[in-house]
């Protein structure tokens, strides 16, 4: 009979942050470890490929290590492992993978590669081991994917199937939100600094546009980095103040809204049964607060600190292909571009 009760150790290694956790049946979290490399990028406003392996290189064992410990398990004590195998910086990801094709083959436990963005999606999963369990998202659904390098809508009929409905044709949201973030002279990442900005600013201030486009379920958001960029300059040119808080909140605003309004209208379309949002940008609070305040769907928001780059989410999409009897052979190798609708 298949396994169904299964300890997991993911590993994440795709882009700045190295990670390692142990999940448990895929929801419970015993440990979640995050090396992150934020503040190394910071100087250069974005990842520095490069130097991203070699910061890799240096904490990934020391992480593992830290995750186990934390968990309170030896190697023994675990039935798989889940490593992300792409999409991400290629330099990046072989060194998690390497680590993980290490371990499996010194223990003789199992190993599947994950698509990151799968992880994304079954973060909405997960929750922490002596609390409350949050309710499990229930099939079929509509995963709003937001993150630094996505923006896309997915249905999902059954586990591990994903249906791309759209995404973006420019930028990704959590790309948007780190340009106009430059453009504000705010710091980086952007998220997190337009969202402290917008607190103090006032979301009518400017009508920003949102691109109405014909494919139904996609996303533009160069027009709106656009209007910003034109709002900055006509105060710059007039030498005036830039309202920085204000085109923070009025540029937040505008996201959000085409976020959510195409989020529902899809649900609503194909008739999905709960709504899941997940990726960097879901840890944005207007966003959440959006979803929040309708009554029409259940929606699952990972906890703040599982909507950006961790282990936890890859143990738990790992979990789903071990108990759907899918492992990876130990010559995989890393995959820098590959789409959601690839892993279906
Ligand atoms: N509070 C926030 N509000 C808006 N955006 C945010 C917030 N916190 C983080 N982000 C954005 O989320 C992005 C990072 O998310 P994530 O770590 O999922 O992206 P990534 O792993 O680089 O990309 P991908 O998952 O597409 O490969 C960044 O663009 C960052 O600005
Ligand atoms: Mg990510």
């Amino acid at each position: 009979m298949k396994k169904i009760d299964m300890r997991v150790l993911g590993i994440e290694s795709s882009c700045d942050e190295t990670a390692a956790a142990v999940v448990e049946n895929g929801r419970v979290i015993q440990s979640s470890v995050i090396a992150s490399q934020v503040d190394l990028h910071a100087q250069f406003g974005g990842v520095y490929p490069e130097l991203a392996s070699r910061e890799h290189v240096k904490a990934i064992n020391a992480t593992v290590k830290e995750a186990l410990q934390q968990a309170h398990m030896g190697l023994g004590d675990l039935d798989g492992i889940a490593v992300t195998r792409g999409p991400g910086l290629a330099g990046s990801l072989v060194v998690g993978v390497n680590l993980a094709k290490g371990l499996a083959l010194s223990t003789d436990l199992p190993i599947v590669g994950v698509n990151h963005l799968e992880g994304h999606l079954y973060s909405a999963w997960l929750y922490q081991a002596g609390s409350k369990p949050s309710p499990e998202p229930k099939l079929p659904l509509l995963a709003l994917l937001v993150s630094g390098g996505h923006t896309e809508l997915v249905l999902m009929r059954d586990h591990l199937q994903y249906e791309v409905l759209g995404g973006t044709s420019d930028d990704a949201a959590g790309e948007a939100f780190d340009k106009v973030a430059r453009l504000l002279e705010l710091g980086y990442p952007g998220g997190p600094s337009i969202q402290k900005a917008a607190m103090q600013g006032n979301s009518r201030a400017f009508n920003f546009p949102v691109a109405r486009l014909s494919e139904p379920w996609s996303f533009s958001f160069s027009g709106l980095k656009t209007a910003v960029l034109r709002t900055v300059e006509e105060f710059k040119s007039a030498h005036k103040t830039v309202p920085t808080a204000d085109i923070a909140a009025s540029f937040q605003a505008a996201v959000v809204r085409a976020l959510f309004e195409k989020t529902i209208a899809a649900a609503r379309e194909f008739k999905a049964r709960e709504i899941i949002v997940a990726g960097g940008v879901s840890a944005n609070k207007a966003l959440r607060e959006a979803f929040r305040s309708q009554t029409e769907f259940r929606v699952h928001i990972p906890h703040i600190s599982l909507c950006t780059d961790n282990a936890a989410m890859i143990a738990a999409a790992g979990y789903r292909h071990f108990i759907a009897d899918e492992t990876s052979n130990l010559d995989f190798d890393v995959q820098a571009n590959w789409s959601l609708a690839e892993t279906a």
